[in-house]
């Protein structure tokens, strides 16, 4: 049995674009139980903490800048087979060679800057979640 949970964040551009909402809806919309919920704003070690294991990438000092540059909106989604699931929602990392419908493609501007981060996998979901949230801020 595939893991029950992913750990999203809604990234600072999309937040800035007036997004939020319209994301939030699609994964609803989805199927998704929205267990857990809050809006931060990422110091660049946090980030970096975060995105550890890109570490030495050429793309991990702009990406955690920019992760770091506004707030984000993190949460725990809940579903059947969830990782997978929400990774096929959000569709490719470069939202020009995502698939149409897909919130990277709806609402994503480029590589980096793609809408929403997922976990790629149960264990990083797991990992990821307790990054952001107590048991206390989970439903
Ligand atoms: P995310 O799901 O947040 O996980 C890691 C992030 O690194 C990814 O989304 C992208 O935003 C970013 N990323 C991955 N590969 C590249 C790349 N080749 N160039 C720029 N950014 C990248």
């Amino acid at each position: 049995m595939k893991g029950r949970i992913t750990l999203t964040m809604i990234k600072p551009h999309a937040i800035e674009d007036g997004n939020l909402g319209n994301i939030l809806a699609k994964i609803q919309m989805a199927g998704f139980k929205i267990s857990a919920l809050k809006m931060l704003r990422l110091r660049l070690n946090q980030a970096q903490e975060f995105y550890k294991i890109h570490e030495g990438r050429d793309f991990y000092k702009p990406l955690t800048e920019f992760m770091s540059n506004g707030p984000i909106v993190a949460a725990i989604l809940e579903k059947d087979n969830a990782v997978e699931d929400f990774r096929k929602l959000i569709g490719a990392t470069d939202p020009s060679t995502a698939q149409e419908g897909t919130i990277r493609k709806l609402f994503g501007l480029n590589t980096r800057e793609n809408a929403v981060h997922g976990s790629d996998s149960d264990e990083n979901a797991r990992i990821e979640a307790d990054f952001f949230f107590s048991l206390l801020e989970r439903y």
